[in-house]
């Protein structure tokens, strides 16, 4: 059986005000009635499919979102971080916390996907390949030269698994737009697979220090389901993430393709586009009222928000906090974003 460690570290920021780092997006109902994380939880249960089964799963992120953890990660194993180091840290965790032989599935606790079937039958594929060395990478055909992704580029264009010849992660745009024309080029879901003992080499052989950092801060002691890294030696560890740290250094590299409805839920074009709208194209959400208007996102958590006449824009209120943006500039609510 495969081990789904959920990492859940991060802040959202382009979700801003409905996301803080108080209560960053994967904590929240984004897209109907589950959290995030309960949703990225629920695709990996049990046995989906013939030949899969999930053992149980962990769920790694931030000491000051323990009680939101605990509230909804229900019967996984929770570890805390004192201080967010960035993915390469957790991922170490996640190895050096299964038997090294175990396959462990990581998976980012904010993403959607439409087609859970794809899902599984994806990752039945890369066990395969997993289970004979290889760290195991998911490609979605990329459409656009976004630079917010890491760039697979593959051995051919078709096959169940392929081999990777090169990964490289948040190219620039012009990098980004030769590699859309060249063809085969995916986007990097940010859900890895490998065997646990191999994830340890690849950490010996390209991030030792995060990987001495990590073993050296290691739980010793759990209450109940959670635990937490000893602060100091967790400190200590450099922060970088999984597809710097490892994954563009790495050789023994895979790719499952995989048409799965995949989205990134990082900004508010890509929550509207995943969201229902009415007849207008418009998300109303919460205490709101709109005349004239169409492809709005409206969203009131706490107050109530009235707009006429608009087109293509986002109006969010939450902990009294209203954002005001046109759809096409999403990117920059990061900059507007407050603590
Ligand atoms: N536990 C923990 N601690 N988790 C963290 C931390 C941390 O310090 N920092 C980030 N994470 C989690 C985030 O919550 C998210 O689930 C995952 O790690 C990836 O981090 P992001 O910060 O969202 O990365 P990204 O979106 O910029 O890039 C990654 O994902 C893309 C796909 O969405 C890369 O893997 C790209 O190559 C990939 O294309
Ligand atoms: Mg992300």
């Amino acid at each position: 059986s495969i081990k789904p460690v959920v990492l859940c570290g991060g802040n959202g920021t382009r979700l801003w005000p409905l996301s803080t780092p108080r209560h960053p997006k994967q904590f929240l109902n984004l897209l109907g009635a589950s959290s995030m994380l309960e949703v990225t939880l629920a695709r990996v249960q049990g046995n989906p499919v013939d030949g899969l089964s999930f053992s149980q799963p962990m769920v790694i992120g931030a000491e000051r979102h323990g009680e939101l953890m605990g509230g909804l990660a229900g019967n996984a194993d929770i570890l805390m971080e004192p201080v967010g180091k960035n993915s390469a840290a957790p991922v170490a965790a996640a190895a050096l916390s299964a038997d090294v032989d175990d396959l462990v599935l990581i998976l980012p606790a904010d993403h959607d996907i439409a087609d859970l079937g794809a899902f599984h039958r994806a990752v039945l594929a890369g066990a395969q390949a997993a289970k004979t060395g290889s760290i195991v990478t998911f490609g979605i055909i990329a459409e656009t030269p976004a630079t917010g992704y890491g760039y697979i580029e593959a051995a051919s264009k078709s096959g169940d698994v392929i081999d990777v010849v090169r990964f490289v992660e948040k190219p620039d745009l012009e990098t980004a737009k030769s590699y859309i024309a060249s063809g085969n080029f995916f986007w990097n879901a940010g859900i890895f697979l490998f065997r646990a003992g191999d994830m340890i080499d690849a950490f010996e052989a390209h991030a030792p220090d995060i990987l001495e950092a990590v073993s050296a801060a290691m739980p010793t002691s759990k209450q109940g389901t959670a635990a937490s890294f000893d602060t100091a030696a967790f400190e200590a560890c450099r922060s970088q993430s999984i597809d710097y740290a490892i994954i563009e250094h790495h050789d023994d590299l895979k790719v499952v393709p995989v048409d799965m409805g995949w989205s990134d839920i990082g900004d508010f074009q890509a929550l509207w586009e995943r969201s229902e709208k009415d007849e207008n194209g418009n998300v109303l959400i919460g205490n709101v009222r709109a005349i004239d208007c169409k492809n709005c996102y409206i969203r009131a958590t706490d107050t109530s928000i009235s707009v006429a006449g608009r087109e293509n824009t986002v109006v969010v209120a939450a902990g009294g906090e209203m954002l005001v943006c046109d759809m096409h500039t999403v990117q920059s609510v990061k900059e507007l974003a407050r603590a």
